[in-house]
């Protein structure tokens, strides 16, 4: 009997034999994991594993460190992100990342989404420009909130509305990827509760990596979960069956708290 189950669509990213070392130090080892768009995607692992390593790897923020060295391939819609030609501020443009401390430009609520589109050539003129950074505020819950103080500067809000500016930001240059680095480690509940309902709304429409150390949180975001250990990939699947039934002893270990 036929399924309509059986299409695996296509990956967004896709890695293979991904490793990456600092100077001659391995922190990823051989590590090949296709991300789907349909899902929200957790990173999970103890502290050093190399979570926000390949997470970096995945937009090229590793080119920043002078001693980080990546082998292996990393494709977005099957173009190698590592190739020559690859225009580094475009990729990142599709591929946006949202870090651990909310970090809003020194600038205005609307500089702050206006910036990207702006260098992007997205928006022709002022009423396309207002419309993009509405789009993206609503789109990150916030517009209620800062609608009438889009003057302001961003970082006089508080922490969760800065991290929903950071998202909005991430949102406004029209990206296909989010990667987002223990987005609500800064946050309180609230907040945290806050970022986790819009990752929910968020899903879908953007592949999302979601790197967190709150289990609670991976079970509650994601549909596949990623298990990292010393650096491998130890275990990829669904979030339910990593949580339930893992495959893996050191996988088991991890979530019912052994190590970590
Ligand atoms: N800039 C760097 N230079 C040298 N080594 C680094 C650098 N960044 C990370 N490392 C090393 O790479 C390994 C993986 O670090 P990484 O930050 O990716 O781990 P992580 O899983 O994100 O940990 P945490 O959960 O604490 O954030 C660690 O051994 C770390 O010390
Ligand atoms: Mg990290």
């Amino acid at each position: 009997m036929v399924t309509t189950e059986t299409a695996n669509p296509a990956a967004k990213m896709r890695t293979r034999d991904v490793s990456i070392y600092y100077g001659s130090k391995l922190a990823i080892d051989s590590v090949s994991i296709d991300i789907q768009t349909d899902f929200v995607t957790a990173f999970i692992g103890p502290s050093g594993c190399g979570k926000s390593t390949f997470l970096r790897s995945l937009n090229r923020m590793n080119d920043t460190i002078p001693s980080a060295r990546v082998e292996g391939t990393i494709e977005l819609d099957g173009e190698d992100i590592y190739a020559s030609g690859m225009d580094v501020v475009q990729l990142r443009a599709r591929v946006g990342m949202v870090f651990q401390k909310p970090n809003p430009f020194p600038k205005t609520i609307f500089e702050n989404i206006a910036y990207g589109p702006r260098i992007h050539g997205l928006a022709e003129g002022k009423a396309e420009l207002d419309a993009i950074v509405e789009k993206s505020l609503r789109r990150a819950g916030l517009w209620e909130e800062v609608k009438d103080r889009l003057d302001d500067s961003g970082t006089a809000l508080s922490g969760g509305q800065q991290q929903r500016l950071c998202i909005a930001r991430a949102i406004a240059v029209d990206p296909e990827v989010i990667l987002m680095d223990e987005p609500c480690s800064a946050l309180d509940p609230i907040a945290t509760a806050k970022i986790e309902e819009l990752i929910h709304e968020l899903r879908g429409r953007y592949a999302i990596v979601i790197v967190t150390h709150s289990m609670q949180q991976a079970a509650r975001v994601s549909q596949r979960t990623a298990f990292f250990h010393l650096g491998k990939m130890v275990e990829y699947g669904d979030t339910s069956q990593i949580f339930t039934t893992p495959r893996e002893e050191r996988t088991k270990d991890y979530i019912t708290g052994r190590y970590g």
